[in-house]
């Protein structure tokens, strides 16, 4: 039997649209999203308000006719960041957050922070305009493991950095592990934490058991099923503190099956689809609203989207193409290893 499902237009508060052909053909699986945060790590990276008006004008371009997104600019953090210049960014309507690479941490993150110290007075001034950092939450530390550097960042970098900032407000993006949750439900109402479609549905044996799988690979990379469990949970808690940020992030499949390939899972097309199967699996697509559509928005202080679409479980599994075409490339959609009966529709 047909179920259906009306939801509140959703927001990914975590994208990354890239620029020229592979922006052309991907900004189209968004676009039935609200708004968005665009990340800022292109090459060269989006460093000025004029920058990111210009990429925002580019993305408008890249959209179809009728399209709903409205796309939310974010400035990259360097060690060379003027606070002045991230005050004005915001106070001219061109951003609305600054994201915070460590350097070296993930995808063209060479020019992010290399010394916490000398963002303190960005960070200081953001804190006093009110601008939310976006934080991509590891170390970098080659002594540590891989699956433990969200973990150690959040002692040895994050709360460092929120203890001696009062009142800035942090995301804690792409969240992966039980302790990024633990962490997330310690703050008050100026943290919150993005946790994406693929870190609900795999963990890190769809990365490596039986084969090395490369559509997997993404950064933060996968962990265990318990972390995978906890943030399952927090997903569908309905906790304002938590909401969808996909990080969905398009590489050419060129540059992904490589024996260095990138990182990063490309599941705007059928992102709202797992969701609802996630949620539906779950037992909580009641709270399913809450993680895509409301959480976000009153963390950033913004109202609801005035839209509303529909999910409807049908019986035969919705279509979406394995592989889009971006210019002579092909990316690879996320699998997620589970048909997906969720339609989505306006209404
Ligand atoms: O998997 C990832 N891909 N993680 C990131 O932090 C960056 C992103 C990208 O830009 O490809
Ligand atoms: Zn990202």
């Amino acid at each position: 039997m047909n179920k259906s499902l009306t939801l509140t237009v959703p927001d990914d508060w975590h994208l990354h649209l890239r620029d020229g052909a592979m922006l052309h053909a991907v900004a189209a699986h968004s676009a039935g999203f609200g708004r968005a945060i665009i990340m800022p790590n292109l090459v060269p990276p989006v460093v000025t308000g004029a920058q990111a008006a210009a990429y925002r004008d580019r993305i408008l371009a890249a959209l179809p006719p009728g399209a709903r997104l409205q796309p939310q600019m974010t400035l990259y953090l360097t060690d060379s960041t003027d606070p002045a210049d991230v005050v004005a960014a915001h106070q001219a309507g061109l951003i609305r957050a600054v994201k915070l690479y460590p350097a070296g941490a993930t995808t063209n993150s060479a020019s992010g922070v290399t010394d916490f110290d000398r963002v303190r007075p960005v960070l200081e001034a953001m804190a006093q305009a009110g601008i939310p950092l976006c934080v991509h939450g590891e170390v970098t530390d080659p002594a540590v493991d891989i699956f433990d550097r969200e973990a150690v960042f959040i002692d040895r970098v994050l709360d460092p950095i929120r203890r001696a900032t009062p009142g800035l407000r942090v995301v804690m993006e792409h969240i992966t592990t039980a302790e990024g949750v633990a962490y997330a439900r310690s703050g008050g109402g100026d943290l919150g934490a993005t946790i994406t479609t693929h870190h609900l549905v795999i963990n890190r044996n769809a990365i490596l058991a039986g084969g090395i799988r490369p559509h997997y690979y993404c950064l933060p990379v996968a962990k265990r099923e318990t972390h995978r469990l906890a943030l399952r949970q927090a997903a569908t808690s309905g906790e304002a503190r938590f909401f969808l940020g996909t990080d969905s992030a398009p590489h050419p499949d060129s540059a992904k099956l490589q024996p260095c390939g990138c990182a990063g899972c490309f599941t705007a097309p059928n992102t709202m689809s797992i969701l609802a199967q996630v949620f539906e699996d779950d037992g909580a697509l009641d709270r399913l609203e809450a993680f895509t559509s409301l959480n976000g928005a009153a963390f950033y202080g913004l109202p609801p989207n005035a839209g509303k679409i529909r999910l409807t479980r049908r019986d035969t599994p919705a279509e979406y193409p394995a592989q889009i075409t971006a210019g002579d490339e092909t990316v690879t959609v996320f699998d997620p290893g589970f048909p997906l009966y969720w339609h989505q529709e306006d209404v």
